[in-house]
């Protein structure tokens, strides 16, 4: 089998567009590969190191949004990133063999940095792609799906793992070259038309939000703001709501927008019918939600057997690269 390594910081809960994004994906792929997920708790330190009260729950969100929409602990591996330490180890070596300018330049970073009002970058957070590297390769993943704006530290990731062999593989291959696998699904807009859904954009539908939430933020998406009663014909190509219908009503998405086009719907039965099918898709994670809220005792289980045996794994790596850099005695 394969080898699958995906992840999230853990700096918050999980929104549909994560759900659409990459969620979605490592269920269907679970069965497949050999799935590890990362609980990335020092990347989460990169942005939040100020707030340290907010990453304990932040792992334990992270844990349960991915449990919850059916990733299965029998299955998969959910390990935290800080208890992995060959990850540590490999971040250092890795940082001999990455430009202060590639980083400075990766567009993921420039716009995080722009987004987080950063002017001069701390050194975590400038590196944090060498440390992704590190936590994609301790286990010699061989695919990595991600959304596109992971793409930079991806190809980042290769070229290290190029540069690493090249210089101590002897002809071997010390590290596996992992690869991309960049969701088909169009990245999800904001409840208020903007390109991103975001936590920190107030724009979002989380996987936790009850029914009621989940109704009273579709309500408030922004429409075809020229379409004032329902009476005028609506122009479903700059509706956020019909963006949402193509991602989850995919079968009646054309038939809704020859509706709004002729003025047969109005928005608010549109809205209506766009709730419905969210909360659907939302109920049986609710039911897998308060199991592991009732039993979070279950939830940490899950974190150190996987972390332990991510450990396993990741010692054996460091090993074999310590090895081939002739840094053993
Ligand atoms: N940077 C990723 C994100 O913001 C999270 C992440 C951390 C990750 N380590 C990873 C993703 C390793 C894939 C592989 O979404």
């Amino acid at each position: 089998m394969k080898r699958i390594l995906t992840g999230d910081r853990t700096t918050g809960k999980l929104h549909l567009g994560h759900y659409v994004g990459s969620l979605q994906n490592r269920v269907r792929l679970q069965d497949e590969y050999d799935t590890f997920i990362i609980l990335a708790d020092v990347q989460a330190l990169t942005t939040h190191f100020e707030k340290p009260e907010l990453i304990n729950k932040g792992i334990y969100d992270a844990a349960i949004d991915n449990l919850s929409v059916g990733l299965d602990p029998d299955k998969v591996t959910i390990f935290l990133q800080s208890k992995i330490s060959a990850i540590a180890e490999l971040t250092i070596f890795y940082s001999m063999m990455v430009s202060v300018n590639s980083l400075r330049h990766n567009p993921t970073i420039k716009t995080e940095a722009k987004q987080y009002g950063y002017g001069d970058l701390s050194y975590g957070f400038l590196g944090y792609p060498v440390s992704q590297t590190a936590d994609i390769t301790f286990c010699n993943a061989d695919l990595v799906p991600v959304g596109e704006d992971q793409l930079p530290h991806i190809e980042l990731g290769r070229k290290i793992v190029r540069r690493f062999n090249d210089l101590y593989g002897n002809g071997r291959i010390i590290i596996n070259e992992p690869e991309a696998l960049i969701s088909d699904t169009p990245r999800l807009v904001g409840l208020d038309g903007n390109a991103k859904m975001g936590k920190s954009l107030n724009n979002a539908i989380y996987l936790s939000d009850s029914k009621e939430i989940v109704k009273a933020k579709v309500k408030s998406a922004v429409t075809d703001k020229n379409r004032i009663s329902v009476k005028d014909k609506g122009n479903p190509d700059i509706c956020t709501v019909s963006k949402y219908h193509k991602a989850f009503n995919g079968g009646d998405y054309e038939n809704i927008c020859e509706m709004c086009r002729n003025a047969d719907i109005g928005c608010v039965s549109c809205k209506n019918l766009l709730s419905e099918k969210i909360n659907l898709l939302i109920e049986p994670f609710r039911e897998k939600r308060a199991y592991y809220e009732e039993n979070i005792e279950k939830v940490r289980e899950i974190i150190i057997e996987g972390s332990k045996k991510a450990n396993i794994i990741g010692n054996k790596t460091v090993e074999n690269v310590k090895n081939a850099m002739s840094i053993d005695i």
